[in-house]
């Protein structure tokens, strides 16, 4: 830990915490325009001037050093702070700050009392509006580069680019083309980053932010997919109004995918089953929850009553929630007395928990998404996380981006193989000699760690007299993939 003074107060940090990090620890809100601790600081607006050992200098990319002194009150720092951001206003057409927008801008500029100049500056009026999801208006664009950021570094996705010179320089799609037709695959990333509502999201949810304090906030786990992303639903009047991803989301980290973020629209379809619906006659009816819950009732009683338990089964779903799931095998279970009870995962995952459990003793994942973050060296194996798991794959594109090795082995060119430095690409079906092959590889040439293997492996004679069968040029053979 850090020791240092914030106005005074003893504070303490992390290792590696910034100034800006020390100022929030003592209490202290500063504007930070260019900042987002999902994101690498730029220190490039200016808003965020503290003295540090009485040095003006950018909070957020001075690292916090052991016994600084770090001063924000005195009124000439203030004066720079709201200097920087009337300078940045400045720029802005007066809709920038108009009343009712969300911005973090417009919420720093009320806070402070900075009102838009009455000499209105240029506007292009230039937007893009190509985009189911987002709306880019370049007059709003302050250049802060926490969207090319967020793209870059959180998506890996590199769909945008800050094009222009100096007070020209706006963001846009790096393809040059409409944002619809970029290389954008709509996280929503950029949209949840951006300070001024240059890029928003159509609709009730326009401006809202993570950055945002809300009044009605529900903490969910998206059911999209298994990777267990936590979002706050953000409800306006009984409505869905927008989908954040939890800054304290464990797996998501403050990110999501464009089925989390913004696929709610069922929610609201037309076409929506919004009442429970009992046949009568051969056709369907629309009925109270009571009748069809007393229809429901009457059938399972009734299958029980002459079939006995076992004439009932049940098969839930991977779209619910756990929890929902545990009600479903319990009510199996407990009430109707039969353990007839599945789960559709078991259609996709039945191969992959055969071989875990033979493997691991057990059929799931041994590892954290965490342990990505600690990786030097990363293979996937016959898996496309960028399409099918969106956030893990973000998760470790991020971590190849932070210089570990990314091996891909798939005989398609998945999204992760682009970025991969080595990418395998085996016959079909022969993923298991490639293992294998690379695990006679550690074997043959003293790569792997006894001790740890000692302790933690059981069958690991009968395994490495497997592996002799697995020379490089065998592999190479069954795999197709060339042995060195
Ligand atoms: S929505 Fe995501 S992928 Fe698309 S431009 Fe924004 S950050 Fe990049
Ligand atoms: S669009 Fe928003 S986040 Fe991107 S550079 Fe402009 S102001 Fe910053
Ligand atoms: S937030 Fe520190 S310079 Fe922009």
């Amino acid at each position: 830990m850090t020791l240092l003074r914030v106005d005074g107060l003893p504070v303490e940090v992390r290792e590696g915490a910034s100034l800006l990090d020390a100022v929030r620890v003592a209490g202290t809100e500063l504007p930070t325009l260019c900042h987002d601790d999902r994101l690498r600081p730029a220190g490039s607006c200016r808003t965020c001037l503290v003295r540090a050992d009485g040095r003006i200098t950018a909070a957020c990319v001075t690292p916090a050093a052991p016994g600084t002194n770090v001063t924000t009150a005195q009124q000439d720092l203030c004066d720079l702070r709201r200097d920087a951001i009337e300078l940045i206003v400045s720029a802005l057409p007066p809709h920038a700050l108009a009343d009712g927008s969300r911005s973090e801008l417009a919420e720093t500029c009320r806070r402070l009392g900075i009102t838009p100049r009455t000499a209105a500056p240029k506007t292009s009026g230039h937007r893009d509006d190509s985009h189911p999801y987002i709306e880019l208006d370049q007059d709003l664009c302050i250049a802060c580069g926490r969207c090319v950021r967020m793209c870059d570094d959180v998506q890996g996705t590199f769909a945008l680019t800050l094009t222009g010179r100096g007070a020209d320089t706006v963001v846009a799609p790096g393809t040059g083309g409409p944002w619809a037709q970029s290389d954008c695959v709509a996280c929503g990333g950029c949209v949840d980053t951006c300070p001024t509502g240059a890029i928003t999201h159509p609709g009730p949810g326009r401006g809202i932010t993570t950055a945002q304090p809300r009044q009605e906030q529900v903490r969910t786990t998206c059911g999209y997919c298994g990777v267990g992303c936590a979002l706050d639903v953000v409800v306006d009047e009984n409505q869905v109004s927008a989908v954040l991803p939890a800054l304290d989301g464990p797996v998501n980290q403050g990110h999501a995918c464009v089925k989390g973020r913004f696929s709610h629209g069922y929610l609201t379809s037309e076409e929506r089953l919004a009442h429970p619906l009992v046949r009568k006659n051969g056709s369907l009816e629309p009925v109270g929850w009571e009748e069809a819950l007393a229809r429901v009732a009457d059938g399972l009683r009734g299958a029980v009553e002459t079939g006995g338990p076992d004439a009932v089964a049940a098969i839930s779903s991977a779209r619910a929630t756990n929890e929902e799931n545990y009600l479903v095998q319990k009510f199996l279970r407990t009430v109707v007395g039969t353990n007839n009870v599945d789960n559709c995962s078991r259609l996709c995952h039945a191969p992959s928990a055969a071989g875990l459990s033979a493997a691991f003793g057990r059929a799931g994942g041994t590892d954290s998404f965490d342990d990505v973050g600690k990786a030097d060296c990363l293979l996937v194996v016959g898996a496309n996380p960028v399409e099918a798991h969106p956030v893990v794959g973000a998760r470790l594109l991020q971590q190849a981006l932070r210089g570990a090795s990314l091996i891909v082995a798939d005989p398609r060119k998945v999204g992760l193989a682009h970025q991969a430095d080595i990418h395998l690409r085996p016959r079909p079906g022969t993923n298991v000699a490639l293992f294998n092959g690379l695990a006679h590889v550690l074997v043959a040439e003293g790569m792997t760690d006894p001790d740890f293997l000692r302790d933690r492996a059981a069958g690991l004679d009968e395994l490495v007299e497997m592996l002799a069968q697995y020379p490089p040029a065998r592999t190479a053979e069954l795999t197709g993939i060339p042995a060195e």
